[in-house]
């Protein structure tokens, strides 16, 4: 969560922070095309935070997470991630990370690609015996088929899960996850996004790119949109879609006139009464219990995290991938 007041902010320390970061790539036989992918984004992301970055394909999540870890250079704007310059070297040990598309070495095993990775940042060999084995047990893979089994055998999902071991491998404080999700069946996803609650858990800061809504959505405390290149919005789902205290409710066994002092718009539909209430769910559900009614649902009625970014795209005149 960002801090919300001065001595807030104070105690909280921020883990990443850049201004009008831009990125202009070269392109063409010549060299002499640009695309101009990152447009002054400014962002401050805090020390135990989950933040997801989401926008659709070609919007430049990628290249603004290969820019905060150093791998490629901004063409203006700067930065500092965990306090030192953006590609500063010294911070690396304590950052993970796990690429849209990583490159694995198809004939080792799960866990030589593992001890690999670990050798990597010099793990001593007993931190590596504990570290591998606890890793593999959090991202749900066997040890057995991990020690037997190489790579190229491995299923899209379980590539990733040994991808996310891999991001883990040093225990890092800050943990970048290029669309974590992607290429995932359902059981699949919901692993990762526990994963990531664990992780958060541990007060470890997670910054990860996706265009799928609802897994930003279940496990962030704050969101940012990126398009075109422009962040255009940045802030808790409460910050983006408005304080919730708008409910749809159903009800049966009510009287109307009654449910109307609640519920102006109230009307009978689909076998029992609806309509929404401004506040109050409290007062509300005493009232409702003293006439006798009784409660069907009662839904948060603000809009969905999806409705919020088309309608935020829609407004830019951008309609698809581009
Ligand atoms: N190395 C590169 N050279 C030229 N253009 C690139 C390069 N990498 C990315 N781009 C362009 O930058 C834009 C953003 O790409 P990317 O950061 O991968 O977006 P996302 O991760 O949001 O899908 C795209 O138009 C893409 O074609
Ligand atoms: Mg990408």
């Amino acid at each position: 969560m960002p801090p919300s007041s001065p001595a807030d902010a104070a105690e909280r320390r921020g883990v990443i922070h850049i201004q009008n970061l831009q990125k202009v790539y070269r392109t063409g036989f010549l060299l002499n095309q640009r695309v101009s992918t990152l447009r002054g984004c400014s962002l401050d992301i805090w020390e135990g935070e989950t933040f997801g970055l989401l926008g659709q394909n070609g919007a430049g999540k990628t290249t603004l997470l290969k820019v905060l870890l150093g791998i490629i250079r901004p063409t203006g704007g700067d930065g500092t991630l965990l306090g030192k310059p953006l590609g500063d070297r010294t911070v690396k040990h304590r950052v993970g990370f796990l690429p849209e598309n990583p490159y694995f070495y198809d004939y080792l095993t799960g866990w030589e690609f593992l001890e690999y990775a670990a050798g990597l940042f010099q793990l001593p060999a007993d931190v590596q015996r504990k570290r591998i084995p606890d890793l593999l047990d959090l991202v749900g893979l066997s040890r057995a088929s991990a020690r037997k089994k190489q790579l190229r055998q491995y299923s899209k999902g379980m590539l990733q899960r040994v991808g996310m071991a891999q991001a883990l491998i040093n225990d890092p404080d800050l943990v970048f996850l290029d669309e974590p999700m992607s290429g995932l069946d359902p059981l699949g996803r919901y692993q990762i996004r526990e994963i990531i609650t664990s992780l958060k858990a541990q007060g470890k800061t997670i910054f990860f790119n996706s265009h799928v809504l609802s897994d930003v959505e279940q496990v962030c405390d704050r969101v940012g949109i990126l398009a075109q290149g422009e962040l255009i919005c940045v802030g808790s789902l409460q910050d983006l879609l408005g304080t919730a205290n708008v409910y749809h409710v159903k009800v049966c066994h009510a009287n109307p006139d009654a449910l109307k002092q609640w519920l102006p718009d109230v009307e009978f539909k689909d076998n029992c009464w609806q309509g929404h209430l401004l506040g109050m769910p409290h007062d509300f559900l005493s009232s409702l219990h003293l006439m006798d009614g009784q409660l069907l649902a009662m839904t948060l009625a603000r809009p969905s995290l999806e409705e919020f970014f088309v309608q935020q795209l829609h407004q830019r005149g951008i309609t698809a991938s581009q």
